[in-house]
């Protein structure tokens, strides 16, 4: 009796300190209240419109509120820099202000973070950049600059694989019978690591694979939705039924292409095979739907776990001789395809809400 008595009371103040750090994850914390090795993380990203960083920084969160850094469950605050470099420099200055003593950087632009990395030097706040890539001599500023992110090459290289068995398998995709494939590409933004280097090596594994290809257009829909939409529109409006593949960058623009022909009602039979790559929630179902062709999974949940794990292993001292690096500072989580194998899984995990997540 006592002892369940006791037991229940523990709970009881469990839970009052628990209900104290969630009011402490809605900011970095204030000085006084910091912890010597409590984790205090400050993300900002680039943009709050794009799908994939959402997902990605929700199980980010949700991993987080299953650790323990320091005795404590760790602090988490998110800034959205609205696709301006000026105002996520300020935004890393808030954050520090607040007592962040790690930093998550998805860069505005991947060129630009010499101000950022001399602020965090400045202070002694170590920066893990994530999804956008510096420059490697950027990234070697400081010794406390780190990067988590994915093999763009990868990506493109199973995009074309899987694109390439497709054609294979299926003889009325080639719908004019001239022996080529018709293509246009729908990229990403202009000087991001993962739009080049995927449609260059989509487009050379589906010609290594022995497919003879001809180029209609391409245009860049900078990772969007709407954007997509609206210039697949455009080139179905000069090549109508002729183009027999679409190859987008990523999902949401892959996205972007179905929606266009669903609009312009065009039947099954004169739409073009599409593919995307990201596996984002949206995209997993329009994959199971028939609606997407195939798509390469960008690993979000890994690329959360890695950038949980270097932080808590940055401010703890702990654990990181445990992190797979590559050329030191770099953590990069392989792509896999999504395939009718493994997607009842993969959309089995993405169905479940971090507060389904909690309370299992
Ligand atoms: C890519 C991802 C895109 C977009 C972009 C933003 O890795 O595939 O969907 O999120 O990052 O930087
Ligand atoms: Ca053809």
């Amino acid at each position: 009796m006592k002892g369940s008595a006791m037991k229940k009371k523990r709970i009881l103040s469990a839970g009052i300190i628990l209900g104290t750090t969630a009011l402490l994850l809605s900011a970095c914390g204030n000085q006084q209240q910091n912890q010597e090795n409590r984790l205090y993380i400050g993300v900002t990203y680039y943009n709050q419109s794009d799908t994939f960083l959402n997902e990605m920084l929700d199980s980010f969160k949700a991993q987080l509120e299953e650790m323990e850094v320091g005795g404590t469950v760790p602090a988490v605050t998110v800034r959205d820099a609205a696709g301006l470099q000026k105002t996520q420099n300020d935004q890393v200055k808030e954050l520090i202000d607040a007592g962040c003593n790690v930093l998550c950087v998805n860069l505005v632009d991947r060129a630009d973070p010499s101000d950022i990395i001399d602020l965090a030097r400045e202070y002694d706040v170590p920066i893990i950049f994530f999804n956008r890539e510096p420059v490697a001599e950027d990234l070697m500023q400081w010794d406390r600059l780190y990067y988590v992110g994915a093999d763009a090459k990868q990506s493109g290289v199973m995009q074309g694989e899987l694109a390439a068995d497709e054609i294979w398998e299926n003889e009325q995709i080639d719908r004019n019978k001239d022996g080529k494939i018709q293509y246009v590409v729908l990229e990403g933004e202009a000087g991001h690591q993962d739009s080049v280097i995927r449609t260059e090596n989509s487009v050379n594994t589906l010609q290594q694979k022995g497919i003879a290809l001809e180029k209609l257009s391409y245009e860049i829909a900078n990772w969007n939705r709407a954007q997509a939409e609206n210039r697949m529109e455009q080139m179905i409006g000069q090549y109508q039924t002729s183009i027999e593949l679409v190859l987008a960058n990523n999902d949401d623009m892959a996205l972007g292409a179905i929606d266009a022909y669903e609009k312009l009602n065009y039947s099954e039979t004169s739409r073009p095979v599409i593919f995307g790559i990201d596996g984002t929630d949206d995209g997993l179902k329009a994959i199971r739907d028939s609606k997407l062709t195939g798509t390469v999974y960008n690993d979000k949940e890994g690329q959360a776990e890695m950038m949980a794990k270097l932080a808590a292993a940055l401010v703890s001292g702990e654990g990181m001789e445990d992190l797979p690096f590559e050329n030191d500072r770099y953590l990069m989580v392989p792509y896999f395809k999504v395939t009718p194998q493994n997607i009842e899984e993969l959309l089995g995990e993405e169905n479940i809400s971090p507060e389904a997540n909690e309370r299992g």
